[in-house]
């Protein structure tokens, strides 16, 4: 599909089904030829540029993972203080800079909406890899890829986002993304920390059937998908109001006696206090191979936007 080459990833409401289903779709394939210990070249010659504003371990060593299995170079920088954004360079002026070096470019950074700035300062693709509390697509991406492999489908599942979805970037992109298929959301969040209503709307507009709750085990029940999210500290004005409400839902591993049998669970990852380490060798504890999910999805989207898929 000729349509995402040159393309921004920018949010995850941005890409037609037929899109998506076609990103899926070169991701199964680049994974299987990984599986089979397969050598690829398919972006021999091009050079991603990392650019991580914001702490990062997955998001950026997975997209630097599949970059090197595609046989593509990487450069990048991973903490806003060695780059001259420290200096007080603008955001435009570092992308005019870095679409020199580079071919395709992978941004994080605190701002909502930076990517969509760094994508107009350049005719390079830009991947946004998290603007603060805004959105995170490529995640849900992998998130979307991890549901059809623990479930083998989409349609007709309850799907449950658990945690900070105020703050989360993460669940905003995934509801959006869901929104297109024949799925029931569950918003399961403490009052403080509910789902802003534009995400609410824009999963209602796009036909998404929504049901909100503040009960962890009301959703445990009901769940296919359980996905669990972090209370997301570094976006609360005041610590007090953060004490208060991170240890809200905290996953134990008994609770998981009243889930469906065949229940997955899920986490963006890092978690901090959401899920005890004792649930992760529940059968459907998936979120360590969901983080693994990030290499083949990262791996379609740089060989697609780059034209090379
Ligand atoms: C998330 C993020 O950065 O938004 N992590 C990730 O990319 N896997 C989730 C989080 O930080 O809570």
């Amino acid at each position: 599909m000729g349509r995402l080459r040159s393309k921004d990833v920018l949010r995850s409401d941005q890409f037609a089904v037929d899109e998506i289903d076609w990103i899926l779709e070169t991701a199964q394939r680049f994974e299987s030829a990984i599986d089979a210990g397969e050598v690829l070249d398919t972006m021999k010659g091009l050079v991603l540029a990392t650019l991580f504003f914001e702490p990062s371990t997955r998001t950026r060593l997975s997209f630097e993972t599949a970059m090197h299995r595609l046989g593509g170079s990487v450069i990048t920088v991973a903490e806003a203080s060695s780059s001259s954004a420290a200096k007080g360079e603008s955001l435009h002026d570092t992308i005019k800079t870095v679409e020199g070096y580079a071919d395709v470019i992978v941004l994080r950074h605190p701002q909502i909406g930076a990517a969509a700035e760094a994508a107009a300062a350049t005719e390079r693709p830009v991947l946004n890899a998290g603007d603060g509390a805004g959105q995170h697509p490529t995640q849900s991406l992998l998130d979307l890829y991890t549901i059809l492999k623990e479930q083998g489908k989409v349609d007709d599942l309850t799907i449950a986002l658990a945690g900070d979805l105020r703050n989360g970037r993460t669940v905003h992109s995934l509801a959006l993304l869901l929104a297109n298929y024949d799925v029931k959301l569950l918003f399961v969040a403490p009052e403080a920390l509910r789902m802003p209503p534009e995400i609410v709307d824009g999963v209602k507009a796009a036909g998404g059937d929504v049901g909100e709750t503040a009960d962890l085990g009301e959703a445990l029940r009901e769940a296919d998908v359980l996905y669990m999210t972090r209370i997301q500290r570094e976006r609360f004005d005041d610590p007090a109001e953060y004490e208060r409400l991170k240890d809200a839902f905290v996953l134990r591993r008994e609770m998981l006696d009243a889930a469906k049998p065949n229940v997955t669970i899920m986490h963006p990852l890092p978690r901090v206090n959401e899920i005890v380490p004792d649930v992760d060798d529940h059968p459907g504890a998936a979120y360590f191979r969901q983080s693994a999910n990030g290499v083949p999805i990262r791996m379609a989207l740089l060989a697609l936007v780059t034209g090379r898929a």
